[in-house]
């Protein structure tokens, strides 16, 4: 990628955000695409300039979560392509270009369409980005991961069931090897009891959202997150960030 000039407009591009967390688990459906899309909001709706990223092109859903139709998104051109504001979030997701059509991205074509995003999205005044990542560790994990180890804060998502934590295991392994010394955890759809896990892992235990039966009430729209009532987790989350 080093030798790919849009590596140096994606390292500009994130390198000028103060705070980029990656939101990552090798463990699918953990929660990952809420966590990140509920954690951004709120921190949007703290005057704090904030930013979401959906990098998971093959199922994007931070869309859903927040409530946007693909065709209502839009972005206009300003030194690169300007987010589309959610209220105060800025957000960006390649589901305002391929609408209800899959993706089916090929070999060397997931890593060009991250590299074209990352270089292409104007982020200016962002203070916190987070991104959305897809599950397992694809092509463009691994390059965010090794490229971009600089530029961005990992958060591990992992629900308390053991398929989770022993896929986390092996991704807090990568991560390590890779050089990331902090790595946040966050654990979803459990009550604390991962603290213990986390610390004696050497991970940056930052909180834990319990599970609800009802999670359709805190999903589909931003007055549903709003009045979500999850908040008060996703807040105490924030201000570990
Ligand atoms: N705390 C929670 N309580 C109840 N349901 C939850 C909670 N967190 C996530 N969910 C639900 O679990 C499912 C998976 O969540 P989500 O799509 O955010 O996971 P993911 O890790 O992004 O999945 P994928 O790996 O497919 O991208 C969704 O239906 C979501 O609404
Ligand atoms: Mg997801």
């Amino acid at each position: 990628m080093i030798s790919d000039p849009r590596f140096h407009g994606a390292v500009k591009r994130l390198g000028e955000i103060p705070k980029v967390y990656l939101v990552l688990s090798s463990k699918g459906g953990v929660g990952k695409s809420l966590i990140s899309t509920l954690l951004s909001y709120y921190s949007s709706l703290k005057e704090v300039p904030t930013g979401l990223l959906d990098l998971d092109f093959t199922n994007p859903s931070t869309h859903i979560i927040l409530g946007v139709k693909p065709e209502e998104i839009s972005y206009k051109e300003e030194k690169g392509l300007e987010p589309f504001k959610i209220g105060k979030l800025s957000y960006f997701s390649i589901i305002s270009f391929t609408r209800d059509n899959p993706l089916v991205l090929k070999g060397d074509e997931a890593r060009n369409v991250m590299r074209e995003v990352l270089s292409i999205v104007n982020w200016t005044g962002v203070q916190k980005l987070f991104i959305d990542t897809p599950p397992g560790l694809s092509d463009e994990q691994l390059e965010a991961i090794y490229n971009l180890k600089s530029l961005v804060k990992p958060i591990v998502v992992s629900t308390p069931h053991n398929l989770s934590i022993q896929s986390v295991l092996r991704l807090v392994k990568i991560l390590r090897d890779a050089g990331f010394s902090e790595i946040l955890f966050v654990e979803n759809m459990g009550n604390g009891k991962l603290e213990a896990f986390a610390d004696a892992e050497g991970l940056n235990y930052v909180g834990y959202i319990p599970f609800v039966e009802n999670i359709e009430s805190c999903i589909g729209s931003t007055l549903k997150i709003e009045n979500c009532v999850l908040k008060q987790y996703f807040e105490a989350i924030l201000s570990k960030t």
